[in-house]
């Protein structure tokens, strides 16, 4: 009886042993993106402050600038980085250059500043540089390879950021399929991605969504705010929210193409302040409230109607507003913060030198170190548990 006591408990704590120790680029559920295409926009170190006061600790930037990566040095946040498009072709056409890359952005920089990821390229498949297409999968080979030689393959996660565009038949969810002009990308991409265990990593926006149609989308249902939502006859499910109906369409692809267990992250998710007048809704308005209530639902740790168990892991985009992005008017202006570090609109975030000026509490909202903390606890109580036995 004692043993089968012991057993149950070792188990369980060999269990969240390995689910703590396995490659995870994520830490809670809340991340941003730093995009930093801006010639106003904060220095480093103020991003640093910025970010720990916000309790914001997963980062994306888009390359693998030597400011960030010194300024985010000893800080504990945790950074994903990128190879640009524009280095694809070189990546992967010769793995020397790959291997000095990494050496050069990463190894260089571990285990002072946390790196936790490495984004091949970002939007390539279903971008307009249909050249990059079929180099994408050997730039994320040769890199992988190269943290391999490193010995830091279980450190870095290696992934690449998809448009929506790769998918077609979204609506219902259940649906969804890859489209069928990049399936052949896909799929080798998806299996190499499937053997090194990293996720399906997704950009996802309600808001363009919306855009595109406003006459038949109900905007509370793209705000998270109460509609009556939409129904998913195959797979028997209730949406009441569109980000949560796009990324079950993803999983349905996924399945579809044969990928039953890989996990999707959200890599960019979010809402303009401001655009352009034929950009329905891109404004201050349904900006904080798309924001605030995404806050909230990521809070709850919850996962996807189809896949329930899957929590919700997202970044948001972005930090700041970004004035030398090129585009429609929204493009510049998806920050959470304007370029002198003042918010935006207030979701509970404190601007840079703001002094504690938020109104806003949200109790609820402020929990996204507790969940590692919890974890930490439960196997130290267990490990004690275990020691009691012995
Ligand atoms: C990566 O390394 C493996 C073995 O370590 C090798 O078989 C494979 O060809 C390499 N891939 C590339 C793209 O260099
Ligand atoms: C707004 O108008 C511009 C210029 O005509 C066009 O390029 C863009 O696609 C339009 N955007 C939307 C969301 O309709
Ligand atoms: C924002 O857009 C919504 C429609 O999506 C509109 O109802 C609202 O009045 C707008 N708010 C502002 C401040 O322009």
């Amino acid at each position: 009886m004692i043993f089968r006591f012991f057993d149950s408990f070792f188990l369980l704590f060999l269990l969240f042993f390995i689910r703590f120790a396995s490659l995870q680029a994520f830490t809670g559920t809340y991340g941003i993106n730093y995009g930093r295409l801006a010639d106003n926009i904060p220095s480093p170190d103020e991003v640093v402050t910025l970010l720990r006061a916000a309790k914001i600790r997963n980062v994306r930037i888009y390359d693998a600038d030597h400011s960030v990566l010194k300024a985010f040095s000893g800080t504990g946040l945790e950074i994903v980085i990128g190879v640009t498009n524009g280095q694809l072709q070189d990546m992967s056409s010769n793995a020397d250059h790959a291997l000095n890359w990494v050496k050069d952005n990463v190894q260089a920089f571990l285990p002072e500043t946390r790196i936790r990821g490495i984004a091949i390229g970002n939007e390539v498949l279903g971008g307009s540089n249909t050249a990059l297409y079929g180099v994408l999968l050997d730039a994320a080979k040769n890199i992988y390879n190269a943290t391999k030689k490193l010995h830091i393959d279980k450190l870095i996660q290696i992934t690449t950021s998809n448009s929506y565009a790769v998918f077609q038949d979204s609506y219902p969810p259940s649906s969804c399929k890859f489209n069928v002009n990049f399936i052949q990308y896909i799929k080798p991409l998806l299996e190499f991605f499937q053997q090194i265990g990293s996720p399906f990593c997704l950009n996802a926006y309600p808001s363009l969504t919306y855009m595109g149609n406003p006459k038949d989308i109900d905007i509370n249902y793209a705000l998270f705010q109460p509609n009556k939502g939409i129904d998913d006859p195959k797979f028997k499910l209730h949406y009441d929210n569109l980000l949560d109906a796009q990324i079950d369409a993803a999983y349905a692809a996924l399945e579809d193409a044969g990928f039953h267990k890989m996990e999707i992250i959200i890599t960019e998710t979010g809402w303009a302040s401001a655009g352009d007048q034929n950009e329905t809704g891109a404004n201050v308005t349904n900006a904080r409230t798309y924001n605030y209530n995404l806050r909230k639902r990521l809070a709850k740790k919850k996962g996807t109607p189809h896949r329930p168990k899957n929590v919700l892991k997202a970044y948001i985009f972005a930090i700041f507003n970004e004035n030398s992005k090129d585009g429609p008017t929204s493009e510049r202006n998806y920050g959470l913060f304007k370029a002198d570090g003042s918010i935006s609109y207030n979701i509970g975030f404190h601007g840079l030198n703001a002094g504690g000026s938020s109104h806003l509490s949200i109790k609820d909202i402020n929990t996204h170190g507790l969940s590692r903390s919890y974890t930490i606890t439960l196997i130290l109580c267990l490990s004690a548990l275990i020691l009691m036995i012995f």
